[in-house]
């Protein structure tokens, strides 16, 4: 009996088993441009394929970008990475990213976050502002949105200017002593240090030296190091240490927010202007809700705020080291805006002297950074609309496309470098695209770093205030040269070998990758203007906000095309 059951019905269910396979890998997703999926493995094998001809830890952006570059450009494509993850829609049009962003008549606050966005949650908390919807998340938008008003963050570039002026004590350190050093590390100390500051009004101590770091710190590098790209497959996983690590982290932040509401409670008069002062503004008492839920925000804060922020830093000194007729404009721009000055007191006064002046005329600075974050955009989204929810965008062709069930990823990268928008000249730095009078117009959608539409980066005045600050300092005081990857060439008379375009031609290409803390492949020399033999040891990374975890295997790529 049993014996004729199997017989019968194991068939049965592997043929019907098999036309399902073959139903989701080669005609659910088929209005997808996509390369020819395998049976079996899907895109699977051809993305480990397209992984090997880029680094190996760089960022899967590269790895994207040689995609689409085989497809011939299509606004959008397929990776079909089931059973390991979620379908995944790339998007490398900037109108189809644009119709993702905005809000509609589905999605109020545009289109829901992807279900990867669960390894953020594992260090900001669940409550976090980035992973909240609905009106959950517009309660918390417009809690936080008064204390990171353009206004309200130029308010607080004394704090800013403070935790500057260690790092250039640094910088001065390693220009009198001519030590390579790690500009990453000097870049994501202060950067920490300025969202310690700016958000919770407390003095991080990140650029004292390790053993003088708060707590804070430490176990914040330590969460960081469970998202290195070296784990391959296992960062998908529930981590125990990430979980175990983020608890002891809110330990010491609702310490804080205990200490700063009961502070405030008893002198309501003397009052902080950080953001989470002004939160907790009109709380008469600290529920253990409300203790959680701020403890959330303030871990988004930090968290989203200092790598993403340090990350635009170096890839701006970068590419300042390497363009010398850049670096001319930014200091003849400062000249005009300091005189003489280079101390770190004068420059000081001179900015706090007329703040708005200062952030408004910067126009080359700005541009520069813009520019950075076109070539280098340091973060990301991926969003998700549920099966069956009708979520249409009109593709360039007039077609319409259903989006619905596959991780939308915006590739920034693709979409800040297409020809159509940007020119043949795409793929150079040339912060004088962005200055009034150029020649085409970019359309805004083209530029979104800081992504668009209701979900937008709520810390992007801040960021780019930090930015201004921090480069018009280094500029104003030192010269520094790339050293190891991506050092520059020199001629037999030891001067830099300059390209056609003006640039310096380097040794490597310096690439991304999406590790975090692990340094050793990439220096950098940092020469300083007054006294020579000043070095920095520049390394490069990338981690993404949003960062998409791909499945790393181990199979030879095969069947690719
Ligand atoms: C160069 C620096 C930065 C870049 C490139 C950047 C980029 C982004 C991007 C692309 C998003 C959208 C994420 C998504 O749609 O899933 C975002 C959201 C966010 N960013 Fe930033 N960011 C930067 C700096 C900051 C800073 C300094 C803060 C300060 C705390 C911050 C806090 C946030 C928060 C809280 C969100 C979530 C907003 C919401 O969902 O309403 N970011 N950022
Ligand atoms: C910056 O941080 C790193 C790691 O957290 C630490 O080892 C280093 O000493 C810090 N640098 C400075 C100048 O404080
Ligand atoms: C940090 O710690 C070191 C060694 O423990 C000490 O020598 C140094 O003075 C401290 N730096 C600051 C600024 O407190
Ligand atoms: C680094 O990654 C960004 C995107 O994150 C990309 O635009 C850029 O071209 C990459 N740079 C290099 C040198 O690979």
């Amino acid at each position: 009996m049993s014996l004729t059951l199997i017989v019968v019905i194991v068939p049965f269910l592997l043929s019907f088993l098999w036309n399902r396979v073959i139903y989701h890998r080669t005609k659910q997703y088929v209005d997808f441009p996509q390369i020819p999926p395998s049976r079996i493995w899907g895109h699977l094998s051809t993305l480990i394929h397209f992984m090997k001809t880029t680094k190996l830890n760089s960022h899967f952006d590269k790895a994207f970008k040689a995609v689409y570059d085989c497809l011939g450009s299509p606004p959008v494509f397929l990776l079909d990475l089931r059973p390991f993850s979620f379908p995944i829609c790339v998007v490398c049009d900037h109108e189809i990213a644009e119709q993702i962003s905005i809000s509609s008549k589905l999605f109020q606050y545009s289109i829901p976050k992807s279900p990867f966005m669960r390894l953020v949650g594992d260090v900001t908390g669940p409550r976090s502002i980035i992973l909240a919807e609905d009106k959950n998340w517009k309660r918390l938008r417009k809690l936080f949105n008064p204390g990171f008003s353009h206004s309200h963050v130029a308010s607080l570039m004394p704090c800013i200017l403070d935790k500057t002026e260690l790092f250039l004590a640094n910088l001065d350190h390693y220009a009198r002593t001519g030590e390579d050093f790690s500009l990453d590390e000097l870049c994501t100390n202060l950067t920490f240090d300025i969202m310690g500051a700016v958000t919770m009004d407390t003095d991080m101590d990140a650029q004292l030296g390790e053993q003088n770091q708060t707590q804070i710190v430490r176990l914040f590098r330590e969460l960081r190091s469970t998202y290195n790209s070296n784990k391959g497959i296992w960062v998908l996983l529930p981590s125990y240490q990430r979980r175990r690590l983020a608890r002891r982290v809110d330990f010491h932040i609702k310490q804080h927010i205990k200490a700063k509401f009961e502070e405030q409670q008893a002198n309501p008069a003397k009052r902080s202007r950080s953001i989470l002062s002004l939160s907790l503004a009109d709380q008469n008492e600290l529920t253990p809700e409300v203790l959680d839920e701020t403890c959330d925000q303030l871990k988004t804060f930090l968290f989203a705020g200092h790598d993403t922020t340090s990350i635009m830093l170096q890839w701006a000194f970068y590419e300042l080291s390497r363009n010398p007729r850049i670096f001319g404009l930014v200091r003849l721009e400062l000249d005009e805006y300091f005189g003489p000055e280079s101390t770190p007191i004068a420059i000081r006064d001179k900015i706090l002297e007329n703040r708005d002046h200062f952030l408004q005329n910067m126009l080359y600075t700005s541009a520069v950074i813009k520019e950075t974050l076109r070539l280098y955009p340091p973060a990301a989204t991926s969003r998700y609309s549920p099966p069956n929810t009708g979520f249409n965008v009109r593709l360039p062709s007039g077609q319409d496309l259903c989006l619905d069930g596959v991780v939308l990823y915006s590739c920034q990268t693709i979409i800040h470098q297409t020809s159509k928008v940007y020119g043949d000249r795409a793929s150079e730095f040339i912060p004088e695209r962005w200055l009034e009078g150029s020649e085409t117009p970019i359309p805004p959608s083209a530029w979104r770093p800081f992504e668009r539409g209701p979900r937008q980066c709520i810390g992007q005045d801040l960021a780019n205030i930090e930015a201004l600050v921090v480069i018009a300092s280094a500029v104003r005081r030192y010269t520094w040269q790339k050293v190891g990857l991506g050092a520059t060439k020199y001629d037999e008379s030891g001067d830099p070998i300059t390209k056609e375009n003006g640039q310096y031609d380097v040794q490597s290409e310096l690439y991304n990758s999406t590790d975090t803390g692990d340094n050793s492949a990439a220096r950098g020399r940092n020469e300083n203007a007054c006294e020579d033999g000043g070095s920095l040891n520049h390394t490069m990374l990338v981690a993404t906000l949003v960062e998409i975890y791909l499945i790393y295997a181990r199979k030879k790529g095969c069947g690719v095309l």
